[in-house]
């Protein structure tokens, strides 16, 4: 009761706001997330993610070092195949010398304590830019998961710490789980993207790989709501989290990011697991383009965004500003 409680006297001044401040954001929760492509020396920007490229081997590599350097102790990683590479049955993806096998090879001898996460689903690597199998014209799921199983497997024999699956095919946890078992990758985890909603924020990330569905002389479906989340729905994302849990799955993820802390908030208080939130490409491309208007403060913006995300109840957060924000944060 005023004036007995004075809210204000906690904010009085920065030292004993910091003292009371209940979220900090440090470069130990982030994950890179990182887009690798064929050849040597190659270093491409993707045009709508200012700051982001498609790098070869080389430079990904680099990349990883200086992130290490910086205190980010995790990596996502997404292979941009070339067109020929690509089929219906995604094949390529579980090619024990393909690019992203290959390139956790590369990181895990270079820097060997860095956290490697390759992205597990068929999209870079079907003709359709589906996440799963086509069959009739419909993303089949046992078929997809038991491909699934395979690249996940080849991804633990290339030295991945963790199998982070995007697709959300039913019961791939179960499938991929068993699989690294029955292989005798007992310590390989599982970073489940659980609840991911069909979300018009991921348009930079399909730029980016050239991933986006596409038109096709056969029938497909235009998009990816057959498998991906409505994102009107909130008691579907916290089914979705424990399915995956029992599943197996060591981390559960919710994404995008800032239009979902509610769901975040609310698995996180479903599951005994960490729940990762990935800040999404279209976010990204948001804080930038409004930045270089000049219509909002990019840094003020960013920390403000971070924090909200580990305060809705985030232990890792997956940022395309994971390099950046880690230098912020130092200064
Ligand atoms: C594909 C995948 C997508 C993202 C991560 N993995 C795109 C999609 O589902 O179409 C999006 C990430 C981003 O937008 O930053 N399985």
């Amino acid at each position: 009761m005023f004036p007995l409680q004075r809210n204000r006297r906690l904010r009085t001044n920065e030292a004993i706001r910091s003292l009371v401040r209940e979220t900090s954001v440090s470069p130990q929760d982030f994950m890179c997330p990182m887009f690798v492509t064929e050849g040597k020396g190659i270093k491409s920007e993707v045009p709508s993610m200012p700051g982001v490229y498609r790098q070869s081997l080389d430079g990904t590599v680099k990349e990883v070092k200086e992130l290490w350097a910086l205190g980010v102790k995790a990596v996502n990683l997404y292979a941009k195949v070339s067109e020929d590479l690509k089929d219906n049955t995604g094949k390529e993806a579980w090619n024990k010398d393909g690019l992203m096998q290959q390139t956790i090879k590369a990181i895990k001898d270079a820097v060997p304590e860095m956290i490697v996460m390759p992205d597990v689903a068929l999209d870079p690597y079907s003709i359709y830019g589906h996440d799963g199998i086509i069959e009739n014209g419909q993303v089949v799921n046992d078929p997809t998961v038991d491909a699934l199983t395979k690249m996940s497997i080849s991804h633990a024999e290339a030295g991945a710490d963790f199998i982070a699956p995007s697709d959300m095919m039913d019961g791939r946890i179960l499938a991929i789980r068993k699989g690294l078992e029955e292989n005798g990758f007992h310590n390989v985890g599982i970073m489940s993207y659980s609840a991911k909603y069909a979300s018009a924020f991921y348009g930079p990330f399909r730029d980016a790989l050239d991933s986006a569905p596409k038109d096709s002389t056969v029938e497909i479906p235009k998009d990816k709501r057959t498998y991906q989340m409505d994102f009107a729905n909130r008691t579907e994302a916290i089914k979705e989290a424990i399915h995956d849990v029992e599943e197996g799955a060591d981390i559960v993820m919710v994404k995008p990011g800032l239009c979902y802390l509610d769901v975040v908030r609310e698995v996180k208080n479903a599951v005994n697991v960490p729940v990762a939130v990935y800040q999404v490409s279209g976010e990204y491309a948001m804080i930038k383009a409004a930045s270089e208007k000049g219509w909002i403060d990019h840094d003020a913006v960013l920390l403000e965004q971070l924090t909200a995300i580990k305060r809705a109840g985030a232990s890792i957060i997956s940022t395309y500003f994971a390099k950046y924000a880690a230098k912020l944060l130092q200064q």
